[in-house]
């Protein structure tokens, strides 16, 4: 499969506001360092033609900064991202509209002022993939795909349910014939029974484009069920680093990483009786300062020395699977010396 997505070495800071202690302590001539929220840190990732990577970490661990960096709403801080082998955003504007984003929350994502029919045909007309005249052929076509009736397309978005609502923002994606999307917590909104439908339409669309143009995708959940469903492969995240990477099978059987392994056993099982899920121990820490070495130290069970002073690099250790953890490389007794 060729490659579609390269996410080279990415890192996003945001600048916190600056707090009146600091500005009195810089008055007083004793400047203190800016504050910055580290929320994505050297991450480097591809994505094939029609593979479907699954975004995994608790909240707050960097999953949606990372997907609007690749979907061109913020420039990495250091680092690129490649879209068919250019950067997303050059000179800080999105290149293509190739690369589409889907939002958690559909109710905020769309214009309550514009009926759906609008909304689906608002991107294809901006950037000419269709004319004024042509629009109503492709939005009743589109509204088709992701189950719509066409005759709704002149409702407004609060005349429909979460689900449908999700449904006609993955329209106006697909609208614009997208070769990579990026779902951000795509089902997390909604009620079960609805999740299963929108997942089952996220399948079936794929399906549908495996055999045409592929419908690549990064799938971004803090579900661990639901990014099993859907991916070939699946990263995990921890306080803004990817600290595993894996086919989706050797992934939930042979977890290397001991966060990987805590999520899953964090995970609620059906038909495995009472008590038998674990939450993971500790807090996630704050980004503004997070620990040294490995991020996930203060919470992992196998922490040594090396892992207090040492980040670990994500390497192989299986075919295909990567694992940012010292227990695989070396062992977490000592400080590897220079
Ligand atoms: N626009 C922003 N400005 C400042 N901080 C942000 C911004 N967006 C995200 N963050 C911070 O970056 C970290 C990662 O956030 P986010 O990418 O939303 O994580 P997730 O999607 O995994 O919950 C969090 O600490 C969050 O508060
Ligand atoms: S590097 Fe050390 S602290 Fe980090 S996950 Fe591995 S064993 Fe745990
Ligand atoms: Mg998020």
């Amino acid at each position: 499969m060729s490659e579609l997505l390269r996410i080279e070495r990415a890192s996003k800071r945001f600048r916190q506001p600056v707090p009146l202690g600091d500005r009195l302590a810089a008055w007083l001539g004793r400047p203190r360092p800016p504050r910055a929220v580290q929320a994505v840190t050297d991450v480097s990732l591809t994505v094939a033609r029609g593979e479907v990577v699954g975004l995994v970490g608790e909240s707050g661990c960097g999953k949606s900064t990372l997907g609007r960096m690749v979907a061109g709403i913020y420039t990495p801080s250091e680092g690129a991202v490649l879209f068919e082998g250019a950067p997303v955003m050059p000179g800080g504007h999105k290149r293509s509209p190739r690369v589409q984003m889907i939002h958690q929350d559909p109710f905020a994502s769309l214009d309550p002022r514009m009926k759906v029919g609008e909304t689906v045909a608002e991107g294809p007309v901006a950037h000419g993939i269709v004319s004024r005249a042509g629009a109503d052929a492709l939005v009743a076509e589109t509204l088709r795909r992701v189950g719509l009736d066409p005759a709704l397309r002149n409702r407004y978005p609060h005349q429909f349910s979460g689900g449908q609502r999700q449904r006609v923002a993955i329209a106006r994606a697909l609208a614009l014939n997208p070769a990579l999307l990026v779902l951000d917590e795509p089902v997390a909104s909604l009620d079960v029974s609805i999740q299963a439908q929108v997942l089952n339409l996220f399948m079936d669309l794929r399906e549908a484009a495996a055999g045409g143009s592929g419908l690549t995708s990064l799938f971004i959940s803090h579900d661990l069920g639901v990014v099993r469903h859907v991916s070939d492969r699946v990263a995990i995240m921890y306080l803004g680093r990817i600290v595993e990477l894996a086919p989706t099978r050797t992934l939930y059987a042979a977890p290397a990483h001991p966060y990987t392994r805590a999520l899953l056993d964090s995970v609620p099982r059906l038909g495995q009786g009472r008590g038998v899920f674990h939450p993971i121990a500790g807090e996630l820490p704050s980004p503004l300062a997070p620990p040294p070495g490995c991020h996930f130290h203060p919470r992992c069970p196998h922490a040594g020395p090396r892992c207090r002073v040492e980040a670990p690099a994500l390497l192989p250790v299986a075919p295909g699977q990567s694992a940012a953890c010292h227990l695989h490389h070396g062992g977490t007794a000592a400080a590897a010396t220079a």
